[in-house]
């Protein structure tokens, strides 16, 4: 409602839509000093990129000046790091994952168009696809492990289909899409439906049939990678993020791009975080290592939780998604309740350093009694 006197409504209907996803809370004060960890949003718990952080400060110096006017050193530093046959020309750059979404669903939705999703899933893909008018169609991914219901989803399809947003590793659930249910997906779905293939934790996996996106998008198939500098290089405060797909579909995504779209912090760390070979295989190193010390403390434990490929695991409670996360953070713990995600009765936690893990395993313990 709006206090907003007109005779003509002049708000668009699907941007009165109210939404109930809110990103992760900030970390509180600590309490009589005690340490708390943050372990509600997935962060990299070893800090920044310091390959990233020497490129800010490189350019502290230099803020009065503008950045660059595109993107296009950041695309030449990506297409470096990718290798040929990929090209500058074949990737879109943006102020962090969420936008590089919020850049798809403008770029291919208006109202009287579908999307499909699968949640439990990153919930902004119903938000921003519903921000332009579009009508969104969950296809639940199927309990116990997870898996996509691949026949209900291609089932779902019609001309109105613009997007087919999928994610692997999948927040908040930890699974992952295998090589042959993508290539599956991608020889029967129709050349008008763009798959958006999530792969913001794809770093973390240590499965052999696990894939990106990037040898469809060489294979020109629609489909679009979509990616992060928030997770692996430990950037989240930055808001960095890019996709790589067909050069046609790349181009036509970066007419939405407004001069000087990234600033120049972002721009010079993303492709110092790039060069940082040394800081991305210690983080992955450790999340791998790290997952696999943790699944064996909660296989002791009274607690149902999920295998995960990303730097996250799920687990389902013995009470409230929210009530364990009061008792968490009492515990000095924050977790994320994901109900919100489509995960009735799960929460999300973050894997971090040895120390946060520890302490994470101490509160669950006492939390459990
Ligand atoms: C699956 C998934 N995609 C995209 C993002 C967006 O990341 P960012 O906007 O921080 O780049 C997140 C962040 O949590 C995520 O979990």
């Amino acid at each position: 409602m709006s206090d907003i006197k007109t005779n003509i409504n002049i708000f668009k209907s699907h941007l009165t839509i109210q939404s109930d996803y809110v990103g992760g809370k900030a970390k509180p004060k600590a309490v009589d000093g005690r340490k708390i960890y943050k372990l509600s949003s997935n962060e990299n718990l070893l800090g920044s990129s310091p390959k990233a952080i020497a490129a800010i400060q490189d350019h502290l110096q230099k803020l009065n000046e503008y950045p660059d006017q595109t993107d296009a050193r950041l695309r030449e530093a990506l297409a470096s790091f990718y290798g040929a046959p990929m090209s500058a020309d074949h990737f879109f750059t943006g102020n962090s994952g969420s936008e590089i979404l919020e850049l798809i669903a403008r770029a291919f939705l208006d109202p009287g168009l579908e999307v499909i999703i699968a949640s439990p899933t990153f919930m902004p893909y119903r938000l921003f696809s519903e921000k332009m008018g579009a009508k969104v169609l969950d296809i639940k991914l199927l309990e116990p492990n997870f898996d996509l219901n691949v026949r209900e989803i291609l089932e779902a399809i019609n001309e109105k289909t613009r997007l087919l947003f999928l994610t692997s590793p999948n927040n908040p659930t930890g699974s992952y899409i295998s090589k042959e249910t993508l290539e599956y997906i991608l020889q029967e779905i129709p050349a008008h439906v763009v798959v958006v293939l999530d792969e913001v934790y794809f770093q973390f996996t240590d499965q052999a049939d696990y894939t990106t996106a990037l040898p469809y998008a060489l294979q020109h198939k629609n489909i679009i990678g979509v990616n992060s500098f928030s997770k692996a290089y430990g950037l989240a405060g930055l808001r960095v993020g890019y996709a790589y797909t067909h050069p046609d579909l790349a181009r036509y995504i970066r007419q939405l791009h407004r001069p000087f779209l990234l600033n120049a912090l972002s721009l010079n760390a993303a492709i110092g975080a790039l060069s940082d070979t040394a800081f991305l295989q210690k983080t992955v190193d450790l999340i791998q290592a790290e997952r696999n010390f943790l699944y064996q403390h909660l296989d002791q434990l009274p607690i149902h939780y999920w295998k995960s490929q990303g730097n996250f695991f799920l687990l389902r409670p013995p009470m409230s998604p929210k009530d364990f996360e009061a008792k968490m953070l009492e515990q000095g713990i924050m977790v994320r309740p994901v109900e919100n995600f489509g995960a009735k009765g799960c929460v999300r936690v973050t894997i971090g350093t040895r120390a946060a893990n520890l302490a994470m395993l101490a509160a669950l313990t006492a939390v459990l009694g």
